[in-house]
This record gives structure tokens, sequence and C-alpha cells, in this order.
């Protein structure tokens, strides 16, 4: 069977795109066809300013929507990264098969720093380093495929390019991993500003849609999303990116096409509701779920341990060989 593993950082409250681009496909595809791990990644969410207490509640809360959104932990292993000292072991082998220049060229690192230093703030050597402990998460688990949205394929690109280095290298260690986005709403994009992506860290709260938003304030949010000046509905992602990502999330939330829905719309206002519509049917039972999961926190702990545990276990064998195979001496 083959393995999947994918990860959600911590950094701010689950938005729509992340919904969209990644965990409705680990719910209705990944979980079912492979031996799948889902990790809610708390070390990369140290990589810029955070707070302590936030992150810790961010993480519980991200595991506790994985599980409400259907991660069933019959069928796969939902854990959080800390909880699994592997990663942070494997990540350093990666630094030093990686190089400066590869890190360097990474967009999301190019643009969190610039970010940063804009705020007249200092970037984390962490930041830098980030795509060797993503690489660390993805080849400790022997993975296959990597369900992410667009915005990551190129940071799994880059473990791609380290697996295959290593083993040439060091000999067969690594299985080469794959990114696979999902056909429809890869990017999911903000909507007040089409042009840049909904994401969670950002601080543009109508442009977001956070799947824990009340139903009225999510409906709010999508008729006054900002589209053109045309009147005619058309799928063109470059001329008319707020109308496309509206036929993307309408059609991500009931499984059709973009292009084909776009044809059946005569007016912005009409797309407007049924994708206002769409989305609060689609987060309505997860929003059920998580009020009912809050309310027996000894589950998701539970569920948590046994998932490190499991996790653990999986891990432990590759990256055991990665320390033998790059030099290390065994510890007797
Ligand atoms: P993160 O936490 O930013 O996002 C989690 C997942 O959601 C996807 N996503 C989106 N998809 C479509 N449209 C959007 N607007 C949108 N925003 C987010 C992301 O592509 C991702 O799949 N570096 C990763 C976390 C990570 C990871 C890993 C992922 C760490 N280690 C190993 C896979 C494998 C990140 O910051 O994702």
């Amino acid at each position: 069977m083959k393995r999947v593993f994918s990860g959600i950082k911590p950094t701010g409250h689950l938005t729509l795109g992340n919904y969209l681009g990644a965990v409705q496909q680990w719910v209705e595809v990944d979980q079912h066809q492979a031996d799948a791990l889902f990790c809610v990644v708390d070390l990369h969410a140290l990589t810029v300013d955070h707070d302590p207490a936030r992150v810790r509640r961010l993480s519980r809360q991200a595991a506790t929507l994985l599980l409400a959104a259907g991660l069933d932990p019959k069928l796969c292993t939902v854990f959080v990264q800390s909880h699994v000292d592997e990663h942070a072991r494997l990540s350093y082998l990666m630094e030093c098969v990686a190089t400066d220049g590869e890190m360097r060229r990474m967009i999301q690192y190019k643009e969190k720093a610039a970010r940063e230093r804009e705020r007249g703030g200092s970037v984390r050597l962490s930041l830098l380093t980030y795509p060797a402990l993503m690489a660390a998460d993805i080849l400790a688990y022997g993975t296959d495929e990597v369900p992410v949205g667009e915005d990551q394929t190129q940071h799994v690109e880059l473990a791609r390019d380290l697996a295959v280095r290593f083993n040439q290298r060091y000999g067969h260690t690594f299985t080469v991993p794959k990114a696979t986005p999902p056909k429809v709403a890869a990017r999911v994009m903000n909507l007040q500003d089409p042009t840049s992506k909904m994401g969670k860290s950002d601080d543009s709260g109508p442009g977001i849609v956070y799947l824990l938003d009340e139903p009225e304030v999510m409906r709010k949010k999508v008729l006054r999303a900002v589209t053109d000046s045309h009147t005619d509905v058309v799928y063109d992602r470059e001329a008319r990116p707020g109308v496309a990502n509206l036929l993307d999330i309408l059609a991500a939330c009931g499984g059709g096409d973009p292009e084909a829905l776009s044809g059946t719309y005569t007016s912005y206002g009409a797309l407007k509701k049924d994708a206002a519509e769409a989305v609060v049917e689609l987060l309505r039972p997860l929003q059920e779920r998580h009020k009912a999961l809050c309310a027996d926190p000894g589950y998701v702990d539970e569920v948590l341990r046994a998932a490190a545990e499991q996790a653990r276990g999986m891990a432990r064998p590759y990256v055991d060989a990665a320390y033998r195979a790059i030099g290390l001496l065994p510890a007797v």
C-alpha cells in the first residue's frame, strides 16, 4: 500500500484554503486508499515570531479540527510533530545534504523573510532551514505521495531532490516522494484580494473564511467577495481571478468542474449566493463534530498519544538507516 504524508502548521486558525487545498482530499481519498499520516507540524510554527501559549492552543485546535473534518484514527495516523523526535533528528541530516543556495531560492522563504525585515524584525535561522525539516517530515516515513496545495509543491520538489541526492551519495535509503495537489482549488485566493493566496497567517479577516467562522460570517465574506466590472460569468484565472476563485470554491465544495459551472450562471450575484451556501453546508458537519470533540478532550489526548507512538515506530527504521548510511557510529 502506498504511504501518504502531509502536514498543517499551527500558525493561525485553519481556513477554507487549507480545507479545500489539502484536508478534503486527506479525508475523502487518502485515508481510504493509503497508509496515511497527517501531522500538526508545531516545530514549523516556531520559525517566525510566536507566542508559546498560542502555538500550543492552535496545535490542539488543528488536531481537533482534523478529527472533526473526518480523519478517522482507525484509518490513519493523526499526530503532533514534536511528539516524534525522529523529525528533528532527520532534519539535521537533511541540512547536511542541502545547500544554502537551495534554501534561499524557496519562494516562501523569500516572501516571509522580506515580510519580517519590513516589520523591522530579524529572520530566524529556522525559517531558512524550514524546507530541511519539511523534507525530514516526508522522508522519515518512506512517503510516496504528499497531498498539498500548490504553495507547497516547491518544498516537496526540494524533498525529492534531497532524497535522490542522499540515495546517490550514501546508498538507497529513501523513497522519492511526489506532491499530489487537488485538481480543483489547489490555490484558494483571498476573497478581498484574489491575486493573493488565502493564508491563515495573514491578518485580512474579511477575505479569509475560517473553518470555525459562524455560518452568517462565512456567508457575508463570500457574498462580499471582490470580483470585477464585467457581468458575464467566465472562468479565467488570469484575467478574472475573483470570479474564477468563486467558481473554484463552488466546484471544490460540490465535486464539480469550475469551467463547466461557469456556463450555468448569468450573474455574479447568483454565483456568490450558491458559493456561500455551498461553503456553509460543507463546513456545518465539521463544526458540529468540532463542538462535540471539544467537550471530550480526553479522547483527543488519547488519539494523539497513540498516534505518536505509532508514528515513532514507523519513522525510526528510516531515520536509523539514514544515520548509519551517512557515517554515524551506531550507539551500542
Ligand atoms: P500550511 O499549514 O500553510 O497549509 C496546510 C495545507 O493547506 C494548503 N493550503 C492551501 N491550499 C489551497 N489554497 C490555499 N489558499 C491554501 N493555503 C494552504 C497547503 O498547501 C498545505 O497543503 N509547510 C507546510 C506544512 C508542512 C508539510 C510538511 C506539508 C510541514 N511539513 C510535510 C506536507 C508534508 C505548510 O506550511 O502548510
